[in-house]
């Protein structure tokens, strides 16, 4: 049965894939320059960010800053568009997971993130992390980019085995909208330095202190920290006194144990300087403890992770309805805040949210065929319309509004 999507600028928003205190993420698919679809993510910030000037401005200017970050390993971020009285920030779709909830769904399954897969997402993320680190602009100032939130939620784990970190940008422009009375951010407090549990200005090394925590947690299926409250959470953080990694999980080896110690010390002086100091301690310890190892091995355990999810991927991505066959005037197109910074050459302008390209043939070339039914035939069929409207999921986002253009998986 064909499914609604709801178009917010660019963007033909299809699944709701996450909603949290402060914004919700969808799936979302637009089309290239040649008439391709081509998958994004939108995070939907919470309507009332938007009556908060302050609070846009400083995320826009954050913004600007990420905005240079071209890796790999980091989720790029195409636009942080004003449309429609929405805040959307559109970024490179990422097929897979993040790692908290890959590690929870593990546990469900009896599986468990070995120590080399565990060892080589860590530096993939810390590849992308010391890009950021060291990105300069164009006039070869430092950025100074600190994440401020390297957690396994902002891990993501693609089913071929990618790794990207995301949501750079966000912390710092949150830090005052969501503070608990003691000035802390509500909820974030796990994976914190204990420069950030105290307040205190802070540089690249409080992210490498935060990938420790991730890399112990991981490694010993322990939150470094632990208190029934959060009070007493932050003055742990602020001691920086684990127990030792290998009482929890006497299989760590010697040589990951000291990485993690070394990572999580509390002095910043006595922690790796870089991010990439720390990689390439994480990959000596792979070399001695799998020499063999492949990123295949990685993706082997997410798709015996996700199996369900993956099928279930597929089958929704089949069939899709989506809105207005006539053109999108430009002001459908909402106001990139960021269009500055991105500069002429940047990604988002070759988005369109039709194919602007007959793509008869492309099937060969690409894995989606899109089929286009004229604008009246769509609105004749009322039926279908009806089924549709029916069938969509009980979300805000999801108007009447739609019917147009469908869009098939192979
Ligand atoms: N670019 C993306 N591609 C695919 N999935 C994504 C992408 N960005 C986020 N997600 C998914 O959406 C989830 C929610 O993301 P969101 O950033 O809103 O919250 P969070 O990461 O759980 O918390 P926070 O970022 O506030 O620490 C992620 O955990 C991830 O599973
Ligand atoms: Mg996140």
């Amino acid at each position: 049965m064909p499914r609604r999507t709801k178009r917010l600028g660019r963007y033909h928003l299809t699944e709701r894939i996450a909603f949290g205190g402060m914004a919700e993420i969808f799936r979302a698919f637009t089309f290239d320059d040649d008439g391709f679809k081509r998958d994004v993510a939108i995070k939907r910030l919470l309507p009332h960010y938007l009556e908060d000037q302050q609070f846009i401005t400083m995320l826009t200017d954050e913004f600007k800053l990420v905005s240079h970050l071209k890796h790999p390993n980091i989720a790029e971020v195409f636009e942080l568009v004003e449309v429609d009285e929405n805040l959307l920030i559109a970024m490179e779709y990422v097929d897979g997971k993040d790692l908290r909830s890959t590690v929870e769904k593990a546990k469900q399954r009896r599986l468990r993130l070995a120590l080399d897969d565990i060892a080589y997402v860590l530096a993939r993320a810390l590849d992308g992390l010391h890009h950021a680190h060291v990105a300069r602009d164009e006039r070869d100032q430092p950025l100074k980019i600190v994440h401020r939130d390297f957690s396994p939620s902002n891990i993501l784990v693609a089913y071929d085995g990618t790794v990207k970190l995301c949501d750079f940008g966000i912390a710092k422009a949150t830090h005052n909208r969501v503070q608990t009375k003691t000035g802390i951010i509500k909820g974030k407090v796990k994976y914190m330095s204990p420069e950030q549990a105290f307040g205190r200005k802070l540089d690249w090394r409080s992210d490498l202190f935060s990938a420790g925590s991730v890399l112990y947690e991981l490694a010993t299926d322990t939150a470094p920290f632990n208190a029934s409250n959060e009070i007493d959470l932050i003055f742990a953080v602020r001691d920086a006194q684990p127990t030792p990694c290998r009482e929890l999980n006497p299989d760590i080896p010697e040589q990951l144990g000291r990485i993690i110690e070394k990572s999580m010390s509390r002095s910043r002086s006595a922690r790796y300087q870089t991010a990439l100091e720390f990689r390439d301690a994480l990959l000596r310890f792979l070399r001695n403890y799998n020499p063999k190892y492949r990123r295949t091995k990685l993706s082997r355990f997410m798709k015996r992770a996700w199996n369900e999810e993956i099928e279930r991927d597929l089958r929704a991505m089949e069939d899709f309805v989506i809105d207005t066959a006539a053109p999108a005037p430009p002001e459908s197109l909402g106001k990139n805040l960021i269009a500055d910074a991105l500069g002429p050459g940047a990604a988002y302008k070759h988005f369109s949210p039709q194919p602007t390209r007959n793509v008869e043939g492309a099937s060969e070339v690409h894995e989606l065929k899109t089929e286009i039914i004229d604008a009246h035939q769509a609105t004749t069929n009322a039926d279908e319309r009806r089924t549709a409207k029916a069938d969509a999921p009980h979300d805000p986002i999801h108007d009447e509004k739609t019917v147009v253009v469908t869009t098939k998986g192979k």
